[in-house]
């Protein structure tokens, strides 16, 4: 099936109902509760350190990433595709774009925790070179488990230099 053309772009604020919903419907999901409802993500926009990146698609939200940069880490705090426009690469683009991002500003790894049974987010974060790093009970809700992963930028940063084939 044919791509349909997105393209990458920072959020506006005609983006935050949709991200809150997607957030609802493909993170939260199963969760109590609705912790990241239209005012959290409002708040994600318009914080200094905090990047929200939209995969746009005729002007609506096909997918999204919430990263908080560091001094030395950067971490993904919400990131999801819709599902009809999953499996055509919009999540590998979203995450190298912000890889890029990271790596111009010095940072030098990547964090992300997903539910513990999310074993697709896991695949996907392992073919990005993502590494199980930590196992935390309770993490959501007192009640669901989560895996964190990391991914080091240094090797991506050395891979980039002239001359370099790490
Ligand atoms: C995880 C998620 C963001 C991936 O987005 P995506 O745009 O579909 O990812 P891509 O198309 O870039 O996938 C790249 C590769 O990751 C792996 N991958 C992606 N989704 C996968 C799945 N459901 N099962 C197994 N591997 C998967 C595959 O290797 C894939 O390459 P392929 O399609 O050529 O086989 C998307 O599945 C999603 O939104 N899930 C629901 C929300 C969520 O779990 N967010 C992450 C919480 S931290």
């Amino acid at each position: 099936m044919p791509v349909t053309p997105y393209r990458l772009r920072l959020a506006e604020n005609g983006d935050i109902q949709e991200i809150a919903v997607m957030s609802r419907c493909l993170i939260e999901v199963g969760l109590r509760g609705w912790t990241w409802h239209p005012t959290r993500v409002a708040r994600a926009l318009r914080a200094r350190e905090t990047c929200v990146l939209v995969a746009d698609i005729r002007g609506r939200t096909a997918g999204f990433a919430i990263t908080e940069f560091g001094d030395t880490r950067a971490h993904l705090s919400l990131f999801a595709v819709k599902p009809a426009h999953q499996r055509h690469g919009i999540g590998v683009a979203m995450i190298d774009w912000l890889i890029e991002s990271a790596l111009t500003a010095g940072i030098d790894h990547f964090t992300v925790e997903m539910r513990a049974n999310n074993f697709a987010a896991r695949s996907f974060y392992e073919t990005l070179g993502f590494r199980h790093q930590q196992y935390i009970n309770g993490y959501y809700q007192n009640i669901e488990p989560a895996i964190r992963m990391r991914r080091d930028l240094q090797q991506h940063a050395a891979s980039r230099e002239p001359g370099k084939t790490v």
